[in-house]
């Protein structure tokens, strides 16, 4: 009987932050796919279900694919192809689950392995299990809202143009920097340019929900003075100032003035 490819979000970093379908998922497929940059590296997407697969009745195979981080489409585009074919020979006799850090459809290698096997082998059943995404876990960490009634919520990777990040800033009342924000500090006269003010509010959070986590808070005026090191794994929040609502009791119950 043909199987399913399953794409299983696995949260930011805290094996708790697991769904509890993913985790079920893990539990009861055939084969898992781990993602990797290098062969020889060790995945923190793997690292982050051990507590599920060491609590498995039956064997699993674990089956390492490797996908470089590279700007080589054509070869890119080979690999994935080659890594399509593998998903899908075992697929064909069984479920295989993909597991993949955050949420599948943001930004994940996922996304490719799973359109080249739709496409190739229709035959496959694919169903794809939501994973909490960094994006709201460095809200929940920074405890900073992404967005409020009306506002805007604007995510976008760190590497894109000067102007293409202007371009964008000008519309958001919020702005998501993911893959790389510790180059925060090379935005800011850019948002400055685009509605931002020196005041503010910007958190660059670092290893999200993982026992090393960082987590910096404060005006985008300050971020200068931050010491910042350099980390994929890192995501910045950049909120437009706007006026606070205060909530302290004042006489008319009910902080307004
Ligand atoms: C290829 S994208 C994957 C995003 C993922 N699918 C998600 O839903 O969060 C990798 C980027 O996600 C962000 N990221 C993922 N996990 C993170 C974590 N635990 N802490 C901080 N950033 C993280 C970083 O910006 C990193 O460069």
């Amino acid at each position: 009987m043909v199987g399913t490819f399953i794409g299983v979000g696995v949260g930011p970093g805290d094996p708790e932050l697991l769904t509890l379908k993913a985790a079920k998922t893990l539990q009861a497929v055939d084969v898992i796919c781990v993602p990797k940059s290098q062969l020889n590296r060790p995945s923190m997407a793997l690292g982050m279900v051990k507590n599920i697969l060491d609590e498995r009745k039956k064997p699993v195979e674990i089956l390492e694919l490797v996908f470089p981080m590279t700007k080589d489409e054509l070869n890119n585009r080979k690999l994935w192809v080659e890594n399509a074919k593998i998903v899908a020979d075992k697929a064909i006799k069984g479920d295989v689950a993909f597991i993949t850090l955050g949420d599948p459809m943001l930004y994940s290698t996922f996304l490719y392995l799973y359109e080249c096997v739709k496409e190739t082998y229709p035959e496959i059943k694919l169903e794809i299990i939501p994973g909490v995404t960094s994006v709201t876990a460095v809200a929940a960490s920074s405890k900073l809202p992404l967005a409020e009634k009306e506002e805007v919520v604007t995510i976008m990777p760190s590497n894109l143009t000067p102007t293409h990040i202007e371009e964008v800033a000008k519309h958001a009342d919020n702005i998501v920097f993911m893959k790389c924000a510790h180059h925060i500090r090379e935005f800011i006269s850019i948002l400055l340019k685009s509605g931002f003010s020196k005041d503010s509010t910007v958190a660059l959070v670092k290893r999200c929900t993982l026992p090393n986590e960082k987590v910096l808070v404060g005006k985008l005026g300050d971020v200068g003075k931050w010491d910042i090191s350099e980390d994929y794994f890192s995501v910045a929040i950049v909120k437009k100032s706007k006026v606070p609502i205060h909530w302290k009791q004042n006489g008319n119950g009910c902080g307004y003035k």
